[in-house]
């Protein structure tokens, strides 16, 4: 039957926000999982301290963010707590070779790129169906406070946030749109988009602006800073539930809806920079420009998303023109799913992620 009025439509919606979470839920990641990658994570560690006593190897991305699938894999960040530490990128084939005689891990030490680390990889066993990927890096303490905030705002309302952040990475992946060596969005761009939408788009908001809020006590500015860049927020998360509640009573399918209608039809692509932030801002007024490197001659600024953080630097910066098309393409494609009344939220689901 048709679906026409709207008490068929709010079926409709409750039944769909009941599909999604029970597809996330089957795709997050095993207890077993989960204490595999710390065992890994700990036996790393103790090998790193035979080169550098005083160091830890601390989780950040999805392990560590609650936005985690099934079979991630592990980003590791070595913290280095003295001040006669060697290099990065000496660290980086100290560790290699280390890893390489210890270890069962498959080693590709990378000591020359921008962001010097060492790749891991476990064969899959019977154990591990899967195997394991895992890069480690150096001292990248904004990503530990990227992955902090991020965590935060998965915490404020997780039935919500969680769902939709985990629908969207999966979908992602299934459409091929999550692939920043292909010209596509990684995982924390489409991390970054949903909270965009949620805290500026949204009206009501589904989120506050945790960067925005006033602290509740004096905060140095040592204390407020890393390599220049502005990394407080507001993150005592069980006094927030205690004080704010959000006025945006929608359901998680509604949101999604309307976030595949924003980011195909609405969203200022050619002009302007999502910022969770500070709302919608301009490429011309952070001086994004659109025009090709001149030096290397790739595209840039195609789409622009700003790291809460590193605010001079574009997440997106890796989405070609191609790469774009086929994103909004795919943002296009779902929104039709559901403007063809789908009956079925069932399969509405199945149709989105095939
Ligand atoms: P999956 O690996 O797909 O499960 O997703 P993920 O949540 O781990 O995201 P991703 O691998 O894309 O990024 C992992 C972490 O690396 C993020 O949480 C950030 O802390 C950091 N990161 C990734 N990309 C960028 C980037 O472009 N800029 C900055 N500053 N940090 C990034
Ligand atoms: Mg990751």
């Amino acid at each position: 039957q048709p679906r026409g009025d709207s008490a068929s439509k709010q079926n409709f919606l409750l039944e769909f926000s009941q599909c999604l979470v029970d597809f996330v839920v089957q795709l997050l990641p095993t207890i077993e999982e989960l204490a595999v990658k710390e065992d890994v994570r700990k036996l790393l560690e103790r090998l790193i301290r035979t080169i550098e006593p005083e160091s830890r190897l601390l989780s950040f991305g999805s392990t560590a963010n609650g936005f985690s699938l099934r079979n991630s894999d592990m980003d590791l960040c070595c913290l280095i707590d003295s001040d006669e530490r060697t290099t990065a990128s000496n660290l980086v084939t100290l560790l290699g070779d280390l890893l390489e005689r210890e270890t069962k891990f498959r080693v590709k030490p990378l000591p020359h790129a921008r962001i010097p680390i060492v790749k891991l990889n476990l064969d899959p066993s019977p154990g591990l169906p899967f195997g394991i990927s895992c890069d480690i890096g150096f001292e990248n303490r904004l990503a530990l406070e990227n992955t902090r905030l991020l965590m935060c705002y998965a915490m404020i309302d997780p039935a919500r946030v969680r769902t939709m952040v985990l629908f969207l990475k999966v979908w992602s992946k299934r459409r091929r749109i999550n692939s920043p060596y292909h010209g596509t969005l990684s995982s924390y761009g489409y991390v970054l988009m949903v909270l965009y939408f949620l805290i500026h788009v949204k009206n009501p908001p589904v989120l506050p602006n945790l960067q925005q809020m006033s602290p509740i006590r004096q905060i140095s500015k040592e204390e407020m800073h890393l390599n220049g860049f502005n990394i407080w927020f507001f993150d005592d998360i069980e006094l927030l539930r205690q004080r704010w509640q959000s006025a945006n009573t929608e359901t998680v399918a509604e949101l999604l809806i309307d976030f595949f209608k924003y980011f195909s039809r609405e969203f200022s692509y050619g002009l302007g920079v999502a910022s969770i932030r500070a709302g919608l801002l301009k490429k011309e007024s952070k001086g994004w420009s659109t025009e090709p490197d001149p030096i290397t001659g790739r595209e840039r600024n195609r789409f622009g998303i700003e790291d809460p953080f590193e605010t001079d630097f574009n997440v997106a910066r890796c989405v070609t023109k191609e790469g774009l098309f086929m994103i909004r393409g795919e943002f296009m494609r779902a929104s039709r799913v559901f403007s063809a009344r789908p009956e079925r939220a069932i399969v509405a689901l199945a149709q989105l992620c095939e």
